[in-house]
């Protein structure tokens, strides 16, 4: 009697499998990393995005300058500002990166990016797909590294969330098959999980680090988590210097509370949906998401962001300009490790430590109470200035 259903659903899944299928071929015919060190010069995106995106992406921008002058000056460097990723013009075009701006990004090697906005069910917006979502997909960039310390704490942990597959491959495309059941996908490619494997491992490598650890939840989730574990398995067996261990997401997250246990957790290495939900817990033990950078790599492209969302209520009530600047600086230290200027990165990250938490000359609260963003960014720069 749901012949007709059936069918219908029939065909949406054909089609997701073919899309699937061509990702995974496309994934196994790009091999190489692109080389930094062999460019002529380095093209760095600046994306605003929506809400307190452009006021915060903005102070960002002035330190990278700040910092890397002296290349600019050269012509080894070049910063490039795309507008047009905000959610009016999303929406207008109906397109969760419209195809110019998608254009303008494919032009830099690497972007610094504000937060967008995500239409949920409910929003004045129509319910297109998350930009973030859509950039990691159009620009393959399957690694999100997100890193969190809290030194007095001991902690010190660095997750690789696989960043283009698991629940969100298809998070837009589910298929309600009639009205009473809705069926959403979960995908797990080989290419896809030996390369956010192995990059998890080679990080691990390159920094002294002593353990690799996957989290899944391959007791129940069997197919998919399945798969990913059982690659990670095969991976750890190529680093054999390096010590590999698996947990479940559920007691995972109950670990990290565990002030005992979490110390021991290093490099994580995890599929998206979880990686997306343990980065935020992991996060709130270094002071929130406020405070954390995040970094966005596939082989030929690399994007770098806060891990905060839009806050448009900030903005509705002017207060944009006292929104806080550290996650997207601490991007910026992300990006210029990746492209290179790691003497840069380590100058930039010790000046965040200072202003934010020795000595705290200036203090963000997010309202008039505390410094606006440019304030904190020029105590930056002058702390720079000493180092
Ligand atoms: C993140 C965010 C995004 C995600 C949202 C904004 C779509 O939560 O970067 O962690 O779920 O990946
Ligand atoms: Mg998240």
């Amino acid at each position: 009697m749901y012949e007709e259903a059936i069918k219908n659903a029939t065909e949406k899944f054909a089609a997701v499998l073919k899309k699937q299928l061509e990702r995974n071929d496309r994934i196994k015919a790009d091999k190489e990393f692109l080389d930094f060190s062999k460019l002529d010069k380095i093209i760095i995106g600046v994306v605003g995005g929506d809400g307190i995106g452009p006021a915060i992406t903005r102070q960002a921008h002035r330190i990278l300058e700040f910092l890397l002058a002296d290349e600019v000056k050269a012509g080894k460097v070049e910063f490039k500002v795309i507008d047009g990723l905000t959610i009016e013009n999303r929406v207008s075009k109906m397109q969760p990166i419209p195809d110019d701006v998608l254009e303008e990004l494919k032009k830099c090697h690497v972007i610094l990016k504000g937060p967008t906005t995500t239409p949920r069910k409910g929003d004045p917006w129509p319910n297109i797909e998350s930009a973030n979502v859509a950039m990691r997909k159009a620009l393959d960039l399957f690694a999100n590294v997100r890193p969190v310390k809290v030194p007095e704490q001991g902690i010190d942990w660095t997750f690789f969330r696989e960043n283009t597959e698991g629940s969100y491959a298809v998070g837009s495309d589910g298929v309600h098959v009639t009205d009473d059941l809705a069926i959403d996908f979960c995908v797990t490619t080989t290419e896809g999980t030996e390369r956010i494997a192995r990059a998890a491992f080679e990080y691990a490598k390159k920094n002294g680090k002593t353990r690799v650890t996957a989290v899944t939840k391959a007791n129940v989730i069997k197919t998919t988590d399945g798969k990913f574990l059982d690659i990670c398995k095969e991976v750890a067996k190529e680093y054999s210097d390096i010590e590999f261990d698996d947990w479940y997401i559920d007691i995972m997250t109950a670990k990290l509370v565990d002030e005992k246990r979490r110390t021991g957790f290093q490099v994580v290495v995890l599929p998206n949906l979880y990686g997306d939900i343990i980065t935020d817990e992991a996060a709130e033990f270094q002071g929130g998401v406020g405070t954390a950078g995040s970094a966005n790599f596939g082989k030929r492209y690399a994007m770098f962001e806060a891990i905060h969302g839009s806050a448009p209520r900030m903005v509705q009530e002017g207060r944009d300009k006292y929104a806080d600047p550290s996650s997207i600086i601490r991007a910026a230290v992300m990006l210029l490790n990746h492209i290179g200027y790691s003497k840069e990165a380590d100058k930039l990250s010790r000046a965040l430590d200072i202003c934010m938490y020795e000595e705290k000359k200036l203090t963000i609260t997010g309202r008039d109470t505390g410094a606006t963003n440019e304030e904190f960014s020029d105590y930056i720069m002058e702390t720079l200035k000493t180092l």
